[in-house]
């Protein structure tokens, strides 16, 4: 199957401040990473805060410069010229976490969905109007025409969840990242907000990449996982293979403080103790090092990400499993 995204040693640094005003440390917020996505698959990032999943999706729609590395968007180098800018702008979009905080307050639904038309210079008056109302029906918000005239605080949160994904759509999109889509909605919501992705998904053949640190939610959806730790991809492959014989201890460790006592969880209960982080540079070494009950002495060098079998790529030097 054809690529849509490929993602090659992607890398950016930020320079931190330390506790004492003079001291300056590097944040490896994504550390050479590379994976590629098919077209129609969903691929899950996850791991814990501050691994790095958003600067990744930033990186990817070139809302951060990546200080080094190459992306490939269907067919096109990201970066090498305004035209690919466009390109990305266009066939990707991104739905954030907060959906007050990705919709103006004051513009009415109508101007919220015309805008990216606007932008982009799609239509005509009336074909913009025409898939903006078809782009309310695709996420079932009817009726259609009342929906248009409302104002954002006239709607609940997931109905404002459906309106970015509406606004999503309407430029008919290749790819959709979405950063922890549901996070923030009532979890009453959260499934039939997921139920709409995965039903537009299909419909449309778009690829996704699904950013979450909920491991639960993320076999729903995906078919492939990467698991990042401190900007680095540590874990990747099929999701069901993943979540049920993870190969890295951190993967283990996330599916560890998630696994209940249901009799129907399949995930399997894994007992690993997470060690306090000790003082150490988390980038020599493993950087899960200072956590690993599994940790050897060779662990105080880098551990490749490396192929454990078919699909499965894993960045440790214990062979779990
Ligand atoms: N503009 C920035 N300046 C400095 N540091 C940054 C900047 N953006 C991100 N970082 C740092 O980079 C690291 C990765 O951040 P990022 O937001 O990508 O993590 P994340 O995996 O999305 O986390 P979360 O689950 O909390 O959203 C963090 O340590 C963060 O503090
Ligand atoms: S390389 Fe060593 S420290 Fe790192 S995860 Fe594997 S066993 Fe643990
Ligand atoms: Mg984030």
């Amino acid at each position: 199957m054809e690529e849509i995204l490929s993602v090659q040693n992607l890398t950016k640094h930020f320079a931190k401040k330390g506790i004492f005003s003079s001291s300056r440390t590097v944040v490896k917020a994504v550390d050479d990473i590379s994976f590629s996505l098919k077209k129609g698959e969903v691929l899950v990032l996850a791991g814990e805060s501050g691994s790095g999943k958003s600067t990744t999706a930033r990186l990817i729609l070139r809302a951060i410069e990546p200080d080094s590395g190459r992306i490939f968007f269907d067919g096109t180098e990201i970066g090498k010229d305004s035209k690919s800018l466009d390109k990305i702008r266009m066939q990707c979009q991104m739905i954030h976490q907060d959906p007050y905080a990705s919709i103006d307050p004051r513009m009415k639904i109508s101007d919220i969905l015309m805008e990216p038309l606007e932008i982009h210079k799609i239509g005509t008056k009336a074909e913009r109007k025409k898939k903006v109302l078809d782009a309310l029906h695709e996420v079932k918000l009817e009726p259609a025409e009342d929906i248009f005239n409302k104002f954002p605080h006239m709607l609940s949160g997931g109905q404002r969840q459906r309106i970015v994904l509406a606004r999503a759509l309407v430029l008919k999109p290749k790819l959709i990242i979405a950063d922890e889509p549901v996070s923030m909605l009532d979890v009453s919501i959260r499934a039939e907000v997921l139920e709409l992705m995965r039903e537009l998904q299909e419909k449309h053949d778009i690829s996704y990449i699904y950013i979450t640190h909920d491991l639960s939610t993320a076999r729903y959806l995906g078919q492939n996982i990467s698991i990042m730790y401190l900007g680095k991809i540590v874990e990747s492959g099929p999701i069901d293979e993943v979540l049920l014989h993870p190969r890295h201890p951190y993967t283990q460790a996330l599916l560890d403080a998630i696994s209940e006592p249901e009799p129907d969880n399949l995930l399997k209960e894994k007992k690993i103790r997470i060690n306090e982080p000790l003082d150490i540079d988390v980038y020599q070494g493993c950087r899960f090092r200072a956590r690993c009950p599994y940790a050897i002495e060779k662990c105080k060098e880098e551990p490749l990400l490396e192929q454990t079998g078919q699909d499965r790529l894993a960045a440790c030097f214990v062979k779990l499993d």
